[in-house]
């Protein structure tokens, strides 16, 4: 039987594997993912907020604090063609996903997802600008961002200063190779975590075999 390990995420056994999963109303597949007794599998070879669960080790995952539950509003940024999306939209079942991509091409496929996804809303905008979606956009608890941009701090610190609502949840994916191809992963993520401001910086994690190249910062907004 699965166990519950955070609200709407679960931990199974599968081929001797210990495996995450998340439970949809929809039982359709959005990036091939398997369905096992009505479990939707959350691949972290596909989905860095998976990797990063299973990394931290979902028992010790920030103890009590409330990070997500059925009733959050995220705001997501990179939103691509929805794999992390779809899982977090679960999760957040009677709660709402913002969801940011700024490729007009991308977006057609989420706005396929959101199509059968009534908690998802679709924001074709650049990240970078978040003043331009200021009309679609509330106060959120969670601002998660996987953009793989030169300036992903920045990105994150304004968004946070516009959405992210006092003790809310960051949690940005430091890709090194787009900002440095040169220097180390590990002098690139202390620089980066130095630009994260009005932030307290709570877990950081590399997302290794799942992800190479990869910090996972989780902060919370002083
Ligand atoms: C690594 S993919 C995200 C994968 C996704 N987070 C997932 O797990 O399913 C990065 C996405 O961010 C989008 N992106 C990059 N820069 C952006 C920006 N400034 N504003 C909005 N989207 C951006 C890209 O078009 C791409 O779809």
């Amino acid at each position: 039987m699965p166990e519950e390990v955070l609200p709407g995420v679960y931990l199974l056994e599968l081929d001797g594997q210990k495996r995450l999963a998340t439970r949809s109303d929809t039982n359709i597949s959005v990036y091939g993912e398997r369905f096992v007794e009505g479990y939707r599998l959350w691949d972290p070879n596909r989905s860095k907020f998976s990797a990063l669960f299973l990394k931290v080790g979902p028992k010790k995952w920030l103890g009590k604090e409330k990070i997500l539950d059925e009733t959050s509003k995220v705001l997501y940024l990179g939103a691509a063609t929805g794999t992390t999306v779809s899982h977090i939209s679960d999760i957040v079942r009677h709660g709402l996903v913002y969801a940011v991509e700024f490729s007009p091409r991308t977006m057609q496929d989420l706005l396929r997802l959101c199509e059968i996804r009534d908690n998802i809303v679709p924001v074709l905008a650049d990240a970078s600008k978040p003043e331009s979606y200021c009309r679609l956009v509330e106060q959120v608890d969670l601002i998660y961002q996987d953009v793989a941009q030169r300036n992903q701090s920045e990105i994150a610190s304004l968004n946070c200063d516009m959405y992210l609502q006092p003790r809310g949840i960051l949690i940005l994916m430091i890709k090194a190779r787009s900002i440095d191809v040169v220097a180390s992963p590990k002098e690139i993520y202390s620089r980066e975590i130095e630009k994260l401001n009005g932030l307290e910086v709570l877990i950081t994690s590399d997302l290794h075999p799942y992800h190479h190249d990869h910090l996972a910062v989780v902060a919370r907004k002083i």
